[in-house]
């Protein structure tokens, strides 16, 4: 017999977790505070590009395990266990807004069941299962933090085949029921106590990142002195310890998570009177990545990008995802546009006429060879496949002057070199 969860809150964490506790067997209902959101959910449209949700939705409502309501309060009547799984973004001051959080627990608090356990999916700063508890207002209901590690895009299956399940609760026998919950899945689980569990959530981004920011330095040396960065990461990659795993060097990280995440974990650190000097030197180098990818691009047109026209393929923060959340493609254009260029883009996520204000000044082509035609450089920021397969005779054709920046290092640079090609690479010797 599956239990009866709620999920308040249906973006990418809620709608993921909602389908894929459903899919588990257990009996779902998901809340949002968008009504016509509810409505097409109910219908089983997903609103965000994420592999393998459409049909876990799909299942979970045709077989009467998933439905969705509109408002927190009208989710959580039958739940013993309601997730919470509301943004938190960051606020003036780099530390996690909590407001939508206190707001829910407030709103669901009087129509909790007796017993039940209040989740925080959402990344919170430590000691916010205490906040939480004290807007639920209820001594009968248990608060319990469950982080959660889904990368976009692979979110779905990165659920069903978690590497740990991380729960932290005060109370054990609280924190075995949640874990009952996960029971059918592998992975290990852990239970701490809930400022443990907080802070391994925050500990484990801030961590990714500076792996990034690390490779990402590498190759910024690796030019330097002339060594490739690809075979630079794949030697350390194989000692054991270190692994190759999030040492790809890129434009630079960015998503909806890793720049807010360090950031609040800097000023929880300083909150606390501990000055994170490594991390915030991750995301200045990061930064600096932004800035070297942008001069990259402004090098193959003479040093200055004012009138020329600059290609880009590649708007989301990675691939696979079409969220544009604090993407590097848009840090880097921005830059581009700031001094004079004028940016013509395409992205298998990003339909032409999309109307965003983050894609306010940049043209958007309909295809590869739309963006290119005239171009006086080419960049590639994110690491879509297409990229991959593109035909560079026939880019060849019709750009302006043949040179790209690949701040993916997705490329073939020797093929591209042989058809008249400049190309930079990141850290490539
Ligand atoms: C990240 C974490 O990977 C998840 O474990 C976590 O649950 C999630 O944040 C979250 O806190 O919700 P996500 O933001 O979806 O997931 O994206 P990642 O795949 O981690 O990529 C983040 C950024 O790093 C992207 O811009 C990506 O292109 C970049 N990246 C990643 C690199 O430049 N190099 C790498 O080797 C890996």
């Amino acid at each position: 017999m599956g239990s009866n969860v709620a999920i308040i809150g249906t973006g990418y964490v809620g709608l993921t977790t909602g389908a894929c506790l459903s899919h588990l067997g257990h009996n779902v209902v998901c809340a949002d505070v968008i009504a016509e959101k509810v409505e097409s959910l109910s219908r089983g449209e997903v609103p965000i590009l994420e592999a393998g949700l459409d049909e876990l939705v799909a299942e979970g409502i045709s077989e009467g395990r998933l439905s969705f309501v509109l408002g927190a309060q009208n989710a959580v009547g039958e739940a013993d266990f309601v997730f919470l799984c509301l943004p938190t973004p960051q606020g003036a001051d780099g530390a996690a807004d909590l407001s939508f959080i206190k707001a829910a627990a407030t709103q669901i608090g009087p129509y909790l069941r007796p017993g039940a356990a209040v989740i925080n999916k959402s990344t919170v700063p430590v000691g916010s299962a205490g906040e939480v508890a004290k807007k639920l207002g209820r001594d009968d209901v248990h608060v319990v933090s469950n982080p959660e590690f889904l990368r976009e895009g692979t979110a779905v299956s990165d659920f069903l085949n978690p590497d740990r399940v991380v729960i932290g609760a005060d109370d054990p026998e609280v924190a075995k029921r949640v874990a009952s919950l996960y029971e059918a899945l592998p992975g290990e689980t852990l239970i701490t106590d809930p400022a443990s569990a907080e802070t391994i959530k925050y500990a484990s981004n801030a961590f990714l990142a500076t792996k990034i920011s690390f490779v990402n330095a590498m190759a910024a040396v690796c030019e330097e002195v002339g060594a490739d960065v690809v075979d630079v990461v794949r030697g350390m990659g194989l000692d054991q310890r270190i692994g190759d795993k999030f040492l790809v060097p890129g434009p630079g990280w960015g998503g909806s998570c890793f720049p807010k995440d360090s950031h609040a974990l800097v000023r929880i650190a300083e909150n606390n009177g501990y000055q994170f000097g490594l991390l915030r030197s991750v995301i200045a180098t990061n930064e600096e990545q932004f800035g070297r990818v942008a001069n990259k691009i402004a090098r193959f047109v003479g040093g200055n990008v004012e009138g020329k026209t600059v290609a880009v393929w590649g708007l989301t923060f990675k691939a696979h995802t079409d969220d544009l959340r604090d993407s590097p493609s848009l840090n880097i254009i921005n830059r581009l546009l700031e001094v004079g260029a004028i940016v013509r883009a395409y992205d298998p996520a990003v339909e032409p006429g999309t109307s965003d204000s983050r894609l306010d000044g940049i043209e958007i082509a309909a295809d590869l060879y739309e963006a290119t035609a005239g171009a006086d450089v080419l960049a590639v920021l994110t690491e879509w496949p297409e990229f991959i397969e593109a035909d560079f005779a026939k880019v060849g054709e019709s750009i302006a002057s043949r040179s790209v920046v690949d701040a993916r290092n997705l490329l073939d640079a020797t093929a591209l070199k042989d058809l008249g090609f400049e190309y930079d690479g990141i850290g490539r010797s």
